[in-house]
């Protein structure tokens, strides 16, 4: 049977751009497990044509450039998506590298987007990617209670505005848009989250005592499939893990490695200043109880996280524990604050230091 777009699923094909990512590739399986036909729409690169050689059943891939107004239009009037879900962007720590690059995918390819999505004859429900960033910096010695989707937007550093600007931009289209506002996705496959020089400067440099609200990655796939169908039209969900995930950058980290056989954590890292306000990183917990009411989407705790993560580490662990003093002195001499000046984590100073400037565009 078709419908009138001449797709086999009445429901309509749902169109995830930045679909080979993180996020991405979880979001697509879990489409396709509900049955749903998914088109994933991400750049043409050596990693994507390997993901695009084993797409879950239902999924075919598109090869675009987002910041390509032509290749945009081109690709929704093709796919006549009856949902977008949109998570292409350029995330921490590299946006601190690509700021010019980070703008045109973050936001002008947003603006794009959303403008050729409401052209269209029937428009699709827009359902957007947005983050906790939002929020701006948080210190935990003076923000108190989690925080809700009615609290002001800040712009703290180059993502929390870029996320803010583009999510504005959703928010005042004439769509039936969604914004899915996520934590810190984390995931129990050793593959799915880089493990380079980059990231673990970035992981040393965040305050110890910083809150963070973790969620499984299958979790988000499975919020955004619930809201391409959902009654959440208009609304700001919250996304992050259960009561178990409110945690602090100090702990997450030791966790992680140590289910996969690091023992002892990594580089030792700073607590952030009490009395600087700015000197945090831009996460902190979040209130999601409307979002799981809505979209039922909490289904791995933390310890289920911990002990799935040591299940897939496989032998590899045994060799990393023996390693482990020799990996943490390495670490340490690379970590952020390693001969450093000062008691307290300067975030914004270390990224500024080694990866780029990490402030707003003027
Ligand atoms: N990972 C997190 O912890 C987290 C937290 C909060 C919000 N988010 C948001 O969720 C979304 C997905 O994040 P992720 O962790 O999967 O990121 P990711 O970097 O793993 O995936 C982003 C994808 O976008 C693609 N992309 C980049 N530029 C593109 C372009 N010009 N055209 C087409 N595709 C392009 C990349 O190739 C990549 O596959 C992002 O919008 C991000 O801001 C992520």
């Amino acid at each position: 049977m078709t419908d009138e777009r001449g797709t086999s699923d009445a429901r309509g094909t749902v169109l995830v751009t930045g679909g080979f990512g993180l996020v991405g590739s979880a979001t697509a399986r879990r489409l396709s497990e509900l049955g749903r036909t998914v088109v994933i729409a991400d750049l043409d690169t050596p990693a994507t044509r390997t993901a695009a050689a084993a797409l879950p059943r239902g999924a075919s891939a598109r090869f675009v450039d987002l910041t390509d107004p032509d290749q945009t239009a081109r690709l929704v009037a093709d796919v006549a998506p009856s949902v977008i879900i949109h998570l292409a962007a350029i995330i921490p720590p590299g946006i601190y590298k690509n700021r010019a690059l980070a703008r045109r995918v973050n936001v002008d390819a947003t603006a794009t987007l959303v403008k050729v999505a409401e052209a269209q004859p029937t428009p699709p429900r827009f359902v957007q990617a947005s983050s906790n960033a939002v929020f701006g910096a948080r210190n935990p010695h003076k923000a108190t209670g989690p925080v809700t989707a009615d609290m002001p937007m800040k712009h703290s550093d180059l993502y929390s505005a870029h996320k803010a600007e583009a999510e504005s931009i959703v928010r005042a289209s004439s769509l039936e848009w969604v914004v899915l506002r996520l934590g810190g996705v984390l995931s129990v496959d050793p593959k799915a989250i880089p493990f380079n020089a980059d990231a673990l400067y970035f992981e040393s440099l965040l305050p110890t005592d910083n809150r963070m609200h973790s969620v499984d990655v299958r979790d988000v796939a499975w919020a955004f499939a619930a809201a391409t169908t959902a009654d959440v039209a208009r609304e700001i969900l919250l996304i992050a893990g259960d009561d178990s995930h409110k945690q602090l950058y100090g702990d997450i980290t030791p966790a992680l490695a140590g289910a996969r056989g690091i023992k002892g954590g990594l580089a030792p890292g700073r607590k952030g200043n009490p009395d600087d306000d700015d000197a945090w990183f831009v996460t902190d917990w979040m209130d999601t109880a409307r979002a799981q009411e809505a979209l039922q989407f909490q289904h791995h705790s933390w310890q289920d996280m911990i002990d799935e993560a040591a299940r897939q580490a496989g032998p590899s662990k045994y060799v990393l524990a023996l390693l482990s003093p020799v990996i943490r002195a390495v670490l340490k001499r690379r970590g952020a604050y390693w001969k450093q000046p000062g008691q307290y984590a300067d975030p914004w100073g270390a990224i500024k230091r080694r990866i780029g400037d990490p402030s707003p565009d003027s």
